[in-house]
């Protein structure tokens, strides 16, 4: 047997080819198929970006009007699925009713099993177009509230927000959140679209690969570090508390959350489009200013404490979501289930290049256990 030292966390380890997006960490470079990450957060809708994303191209008017057609056709839930979500327990946490909910659609898809090319594709609308309504229905139902259906006239982004809370959302606050989706849909083999990779690599279906990615996303290194970084600004409470809550947290070897990266050692460049939506909410409303403040003061902490600088440590994608995410009324514990709403778009760019050039994803592991000896018998072991 020999024994090579492991890459842990497989840092640097290429293992996928993809023509979805390029992350360059040291200039803080993103670009999607080809377009730089800041055009398409100030210029294109998110339903532009998953076209984008998944067919290669921007789409002409005529492709958007089409591509936003299917969505719409396939937003509203049957009875089945409106059963489903009645069926999900209103306790626990929203990732883990996103989890149970995507795989009940796919129990409820009787072409969940399939893995040619078009069926794979409809699975991704419908799954992209359903999961906004699902997660906003269960959330509604938990409250003792009925579900909103969908409405035509709306948007993806806008059609989420006014499902969640019974009313169309300001334009300015859709437009926010539209730009948090955009933002959001792709960034190459994160720990999630790699878990969707190994699932659908092995063989299982489109549903499992989403479900081995969502309940990847709710780690707190990973999607979960939105609601935490919440926590953060609502524990610190006031901006002239943030330096000492943060030397505070040090002091007990805490992660500071939704700051640091494993690929980016300058500033993230979503960060600076995610502050900008902050300001848009702050601009709506005097509590997103407090939160907007708070954010800004701790990101202050950040660019300064030596703990952070030493470390090449700035505030991730997760960081100034976390104030807009709330600022938009979502429930703490349905952050991250909108991370996943609209990563949706990246898992399944990712599940369908791995289909089209796969092989089974199976690293290797360096045995420290003990030499081989004898088997001892049950009697003779004390
Ligand atoms: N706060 C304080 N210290 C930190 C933080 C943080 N958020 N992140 C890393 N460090 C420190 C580590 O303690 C370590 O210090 P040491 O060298 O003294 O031991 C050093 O920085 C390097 O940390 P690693 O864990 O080796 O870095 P890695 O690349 O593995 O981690 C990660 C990246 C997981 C994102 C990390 O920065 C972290 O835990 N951040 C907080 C959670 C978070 O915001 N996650 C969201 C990431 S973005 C996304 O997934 C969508």
């Amino acid at each position: 047997m020999t024994s090579e030292a492991p890459v842990r966390g497989l840092d640097n380890v290429v293992v996928a080819s993809t023509r979805l997006s390029a992350i360059d960490g040291t200039a803080g470079r993103l670009i999607y198929a080809g377009y730089a990450i800041h055009d398409l957060a100030e210029q294109a809708s998110f339903e532009e970006v998953a076209y984008l994303l998944w067919y290669g191209e921007l789409p002409s008017a005529e492709q958007l009007g089409a591509f936003r057609g299917r969505l719409a056709a396939e937003r509203a839930l049957s009875a089945a699925e409106l059963a489903l979500v009645r069926g999900v327990p209103a306790g626990g946490h929203g990732m883990d009713a996103m989890r149970t909910l995507i795989s009940g659609l796919g129990q409820l898809d009787s072409e969940a099993d399939a893995l040619d090319s078009a069926a794979v594709e409809q699975i991704g609308v419908r799954v992209l177009a359903k999961a906004p309504t699902l997660i906003a229905a269960w959330d509604r139902a938990r409250r003792g509230l009925e579900p909103v259906a969908p409405e035509q006239s709306l948007g993806h982004a806008a059609n989420f927000l006014y499902m969640l809370h019974g009313e169309a959302p300001a334009p300015e606050a859709a437009r926010a959140f539209d730009t948090y989706l955009v933002l959001l849909a792709e960034h190459g083999l994160n720990a999630s679209t790699f878990a969707a990779r190994v699932a659908i690599g092995a063989g299982a279906d489109v549903y499992c690969a989403l479900v081995a990615a969502i309940g990847t996303l709710k780690g707190l290194l990973h999607g979960g570090a939105n609601q935490k970084a919440m926590e953060t600004f609502l524990a610190i409470g006031a901006p002239e508390q943030a330096a000492s809550y943060i030397d505070a947290m040090l002091a007990r070897h805490e992660r500071l959350m939704g700051v640091g990266h494993r690929i980016y050692k300058v500033e993230d460049p979503r960060v600076r489009h995610l502050r900008r939506c902050v300001k848009t909410m702050a601009g709506l409303n005097g509590d997103a200013e407090r939160w907007q403040a708070i954010a800004d003061a701790v990101g202050g902490v950040v660019a300064t404490h030596p703990h952070f600088t030493k470390r090449q440590l700035n505030p991730n994608v997760e960081f100034y979501s976390a104030p807009l995410l709330y600022s938009l009324g979502l429930p703490l514990d349905l952050f991250t289930a909108a991370f996943a709403l609209s990563r949706t778009v990246g898992w399944m760019g990712h599940i369908r290049e791995q289909l089209a050039d796969n092989r089974l994803i199976r690293p290797k592991s360096d045995y420290v256990g003990p030499s081989v000896h004898p088997f001892t018998q049950l009697a003779e072991r004390n």
